[in-house]
């Protein structure tokens, strides 16, 4: 035991020598710029109201379903809520899992088999990455958007191949041309899935709806701990592919079934969503106005995730000090979130944030940016 609580202890003065040490954080009264809570819905009274007024109508979808989805473990509150969803984003089906991490595992361990090959843009999500280790097939990664890559990849695959992206990058904040990603996908006979996790919400029914391919790409991933301000997440696809999964991917099967009372709050939201166009309005002009104040742009799209590139993790230690000095509260992503010699500040905007927050934020950025 002494040998595994050394090597741990190693590897975590490793982490404290090099400013990589992480630990858990807790919410203060600083100005949010770090959450993903774009639309101010974790933090929205109105909404909060809301839910609290469901819960006293229906104490019974508070509790657990105390079984897996198939012994028991389903309901007509999560069913309802399910067609709801799959409804609204057009889609035929609509499996709701209990988090964005998990459904990328369900999806990607369960759908592809010996001698096919997985490939997926190499800034996915670590859940992506995860999920093909559970998986039999070949994983191979491509560059950072690079389709002429993918393309030299799918040339050699063997097997089926599936494409893996996001549609809004969560480090990086840049987005996806996914009918391009599509094309070459068709021109391949490969299978495109989409994470939403990111986009969802900055366009109501995410970008893949957006572009009116919501039926033709193998899966869409939505997740709902993100401007949802919930947790939980969906897949979305066929009658077919969710019937596949609830027969054959483990991540989905030897797990408790859903919580109705979130299945309930996700209908809300995007029902509140519907009735709050303003706040995705906000959010964007709060975009717009912190890309005109910046000095030094490290991102140009119109994203409310925007990167703030350091030269070395010392100074973006020191840049987070002074800016959180000023009642703002960032937060700095070094590796191995992020490969080394890429270590940000990951900037969030919200809907919420004023532009007197934002113009403070920028001139202090622009002091470390020169
Ligand atoms: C692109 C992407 N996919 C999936 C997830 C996981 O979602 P969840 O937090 O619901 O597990 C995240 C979370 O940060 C994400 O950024």
């Amino acid at each position: 035991m002494d040998k595994i609580s050394n090597r741990w202890r190693s590897q975590i003065e490793a982490r404290e020598a090099t400013g990589t040490f992480r630990q858990q954080r807790q919410p203060d009264r600083r100005v949010d710029f770090y959450s993903n809570d774009y639309l101010g819905l974790a933090r929205s009274a109105e909404f909060q109201e809301k839910l609290a007024e469901l819960a006293q109508t229906m104490p019974h979808a508070l509790t657990g379903p105390s079984a897996s989805r198939v012994l028991y473990g389903h309901n007509s509150v999560v069913a309802s809520a399910e067609e709801f969803i799959a409804a609204n984003h057009n889609v035929a089906n609509c499996l709701l899992v209990n988090s964005g991490y998990n459904a990328n595992l369900a999806l990607l361990s369960a759908i592809a088999q010996r001698g096919d090959t997985i490939l997926i843009d190499e800034l996915v999500h670590r859940s992506v990455h995860d999920a093909c280790t559970l998986s039999v097939a070949t994983k191979w990664k491509f560059r950072h958007q690079d389709l002429g890559h993918l393309e030299t990849l799918l040339n050699k695959a063997n097997g089926n191949s599936i494409v893996v992206v996001e549609s809004l990058y969560s480090m990086d904040g840049d987005f996806t041309a996914i009918p391009r990603v599509f094309a070459l996908c068709q021109q391949y006979g490969a299978g495109l899935i989409v994470d939403e996790a990111h986009a969802v919400g900055l366009f109501p029914r995410g970008l893949v709806h957006q572009y009116g391919l919501q039926n033709d790409v193998l899966a869409t991933v939505i997740t709902y701990g993100k401007a949802f301000g919930l947790h939980g997440a969906a897949i979305l696809g066929s009658k077919l592919l969710c019937d596949y999964l609830i027969n054959f991917s483990s991540p989905l099967i030897y797990t408790t079934g859903f919580n109705a009372f979130n299945a309930v709050g996700i209908r809300e939201a995007y029902q509140y969503m519907e009735k709050n166009p303003a706040l995705r309005n906000t959010l964007c002009r709060n975009i717009a106005h912190y890309l005109s104040r910046l000095s030094v742009v490290d991102s140009v799209q119109h994203s409310p995730i925007q990167p703030v590139k350091f030269p070395h993790i010392q100074l973006l230690h020191t840049a987070v000090r002074g800016i959180e000095k000023l009642g703002l509260a960032v937060y700095p992503i070094f590796p191995p979130t992020v490969e080394k010699g890429t270590e940000r500040l990951r900037i969030c905007l919200h809907a919420f944030n004023t532009v007197g927050e934002i113009n403070e934020l920028c001139k202090e950025i622009n002091k470390w940016k020169q």
